[in-house]
């Protein structure tokens, strides 16, 4: 087997849980493309310069993320900065980095530069880094369930997370389009097992 497998959604639609699942149960690494636009954005935070500075600054960083069978660990310039990359302050920042054509590119490289197999999620991940995918699932669900399943993860209030994804959708939503070819899953009433079920389904068996 040496397919990339693409999962996208929007912000807590549970890609990363699915996308985790379904490569252990394949037995391949799975790869969340959006700890890199986060760790562009811790970038933004620790030198305290805007998107657009930060955009000039690549060349000078280092950037790596690496599969392990549990999580994907995240190099900045040799340092391992993964823990760092699931805070409020990065989702507020985050948005204004995705949005840069320069630094998706980057980003897109590095995600390019990982040899198959794996399952990938993202937000454009079926779209436009891998449009040669050979299975691609998009998943939705209503803000106010993504905002139920984050609240635990932030240790934010509900409507502190719920507006924060609502603002995120929105400044997203350009590259958050669905693959015209992405079998579409709508997890609102389904559990995780649910939702892993359903896309390994599509997936068996694999050639
Ligand atoms: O998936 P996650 O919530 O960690 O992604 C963080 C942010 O990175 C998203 O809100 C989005 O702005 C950006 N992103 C993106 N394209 C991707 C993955 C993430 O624009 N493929």
């Amino acid at each position: 087997m040496n397919e990339v497998i693409t999962i996208d959604g929007p912000s807590a639609s549970g890609k990363t849980s699915v996308a985790k699942l379904v490569a252990q149960r394949l037995g391949i690494p799975y790869i969340s493309s959006g700890l890199l636009y986060r760790a562009v954005a811790l970038m933004c935070l620790l030198e305290n310069v805007s998107a657009e500075e930060i955009e000039k600054r690549l060349p000078k960083h280092r950037l790596e993320l690496q599969p392990t069978p549990t999580q994907n660990l995240v190099f900045l310039d040799g340092h391992e900065v993964s823990e760092a990359l699931h805070s409020l302050e990065v989702d507020q920042v985050v948005s204004a980095v995705a949005v840069r054509p320069a630094i998706r590119e980057y980003v897109n490289q590095v995600l390019r530069r990982i040899p198959p197999p794996f399952v990938v999620d993202g937000r454009d991940m079926g779209s436009t880094v891998f449009p040669q995918a050979r299975y691609k699932f998009y998943l939705t669900a209503t803000p106010e369930v993504r905002a139920q399943r984050r609240v635990p993860e932030r240790g934010a209030a509900f409507d502190t997370v719920l507006s924060e994804i609502i603002r995120r959708d929105e400044a997203d939503k350009h590259q958050s389009a669905p693959a015209r070819d992405a079998i579409i899953l709508d997890t609102s009433y389904l559990d995780l097992d649910g939702v892993v079920q359903r896309v390994l389904e599509h997936i068996h068996p694999l050639s």
